[in-house]
């Protein structure tokens, strides 16, 4: 090994030696795997990704397509099949937008939007929240960093007073000029599992901003074939159609697959695919992922997908309820299935888009358990034989046990998971009880299966 190699090795262990230390996590990715433990932490919403009616559809398709591997090129070249631009067209239909670009992943496209699409004298406004593709693709934009603005949290009085600011700032370019206000939110952020207040932003945008200066884009990533009629998202489920300028839904996550796209207006999809190398330039989706995605498409927007969505329903219902009723009686610092109060809105605007967002909590596949000791409930979960993690700071400010549930987790299968949350937190009690603290990170509970 030269001694290049191992300086380079020294200060990489030691950054990821730093990053433990600082509380983020440093992940194994080497093992030891769990083998299928009942799935209450993927992303596996409609639990396509093992549905047998998906493996049949593609299967018979496979059989009789006359390609399946590769895609030989990029877009801009022997990549452009018809299958491609056939599939882009039933998304484009299926999401109410005029146009659909595929890209080959959800990060992907949201890097390849933000970095690209924003031109010289427009403004960007973020949720505060906001994944990191999106935030990374605004790093590399155009678009300089005082001119990049972020709102707190789902915060409808934020993100009003943040807009006001950017329009009194900005106003030769927006107001009086040909620059675009872009606002970024997600439909359902995924620590929590609390969807955005879009009907207040989309509403205080088009109040604000002149007609044909704004641009609202949603990430449907945790919506996607979920919510909305046929699974289309949180857009459609609202009727905003045209009032929401792109939508970018991710096909790994209730679709069952991969990948992701971009549904836009045609101009933006034509600019993307000249101007953004990381997606005109690379190799194309492989022929067999076409075909897979059309199948997903076809049972998500289905009788099965409908069923999959009710079934998927039942369980939030099913798991919130059992998860409140064992728990409701433990401190929140033992565990908590909502916020500190500290964190409640205190703002009338937000009061009410709090209570509105409320009701949609049968729709939110994601539940945290919110508890100081996540680490140690992770690891208990882990011993039990599930695939749990835990979001600590400073990667979220209050750790969490992020709980996903989907339409094939059976009752029994809830229950015992319910039970074991509940064990944990009894054992944890007690623990903290004799120690005569709150706040301690304490393992080593076994088991009690
Ligand atoms: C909100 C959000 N956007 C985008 C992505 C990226 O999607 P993909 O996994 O397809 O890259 C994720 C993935 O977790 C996400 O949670």
């Amino acid at each position: 090994m030269s001694v290049q190699e191992t300086a380079l090795s020294k200060a990489l262990d030691d950054i990821l030696t730093h990053r433990k230390q600082s509380g983020l996590p440093v992940f194994s990715i080497d093992g030891p795997f769990l083998s299928s433990p009942p799935d209450f932490f993927s992303n596996d919403y409609l639990s396509l990704s093992t549905n047998s009616l998906l493996r049949e559809l593609f299967l018979r398709k496979a059989a009789s397509v006359p390609r399946l591997f590769g895609a030989t090129g990029c877009r801009l070249a022997t990549g452009n099949g018809e299958d491609y631009r056939n599939l882009e067209e039933r998304l484009a239909h299926f999401f109410q937008s005029p146009d659909a670009l595929l890209c080959t992943s959800g990060s992907v496209a949201n890097q390849g939007f933000w970095s690209t699409v924003p031109q010289p004298g427009d403004v960007l406004i973020f949720d505060q929240l906001t994944h990191f593709s999106s935030c990374d693709g605004a790093q590399l934009s155009q678009i300089p960093k005082d001119m990049q603005y972020t709102f707190e949290h789902n915060s409808v009085s934020s993100f009003k007073r943040c807009l006001e600011d950017v329009l009194k700032k900005h106003h030769a370019q927006i107001v009086q000029g040909t620059g675009t206000v872009f606002v970024a939110v997600e439909s359902l952020y995924s620590i929590d599992g609390d969807f955005s207040p879009l009907e207040d932003i989309v509403q205080i945008v088009e109040e604000l901003v002149p007609k044909g200066h704004a641009h609202v884009f949603v990430d449907e990533a945790h919506t996607s074939g979920v919510l909305g009629p046929d699974g289309r998202g949180y857009v459609a489920h609202l009727g905003f159609g045209e009032r929401v300028h792109t939508k970018m839904h991710t096909l790994g996550k209730a679709w069952g697959h991969q990948r992701g796209v971009l549904a836009t207006s045609s101009t933006v999809r034509k600019y993307l695919l000249n101007c953004c190398k990381a997606l005109g330039y690379t190799t194309c989706i492989a022929y067999m992922d076409l075909h897979v995605l059309n199948c997903s498409l076809d049972i998500i927007s289905g009788p099965k997908g409908q069923e999959l969505r009710d079934t998927l329903v039942h369980v939030v219902r099913y798991t919130r309820t059992h998860l409140d009723n064992a728990l409701r009686h433990f401190p929140a610092h033992i565990l908590s299935l909502s916020l500190p109060s500290t964190h409640l809105p205190d703002d009338d605007l937000d009061r009410v888009a709090a209570a509105r967002r409320a009701e949609l909590k049968p729709y939110s596949p994601v539940i945290p358990l919110i508890t100081p000791h996540a680490i140690d409930l992770a690891d208990y979960l882990v011993r039990c034989g599930y695939n749990a993690a835990a979001l600590v700071y400073p990667v979220v400010n209050v750790s969490t046990v992020r709980v996903i549930v989907h339409a094939e987790n059976t009752e029994a299968e809830v229950d015992r998971f319910v039970e074991t949350v509940a064990e944990w937190a009894t054992a944890k009690m007690q623990t903290v009880a004799q120690e005569g603290q709150h706040v301690v990170e304490v393992s080593g509970e076994s088991c009690g299966r």
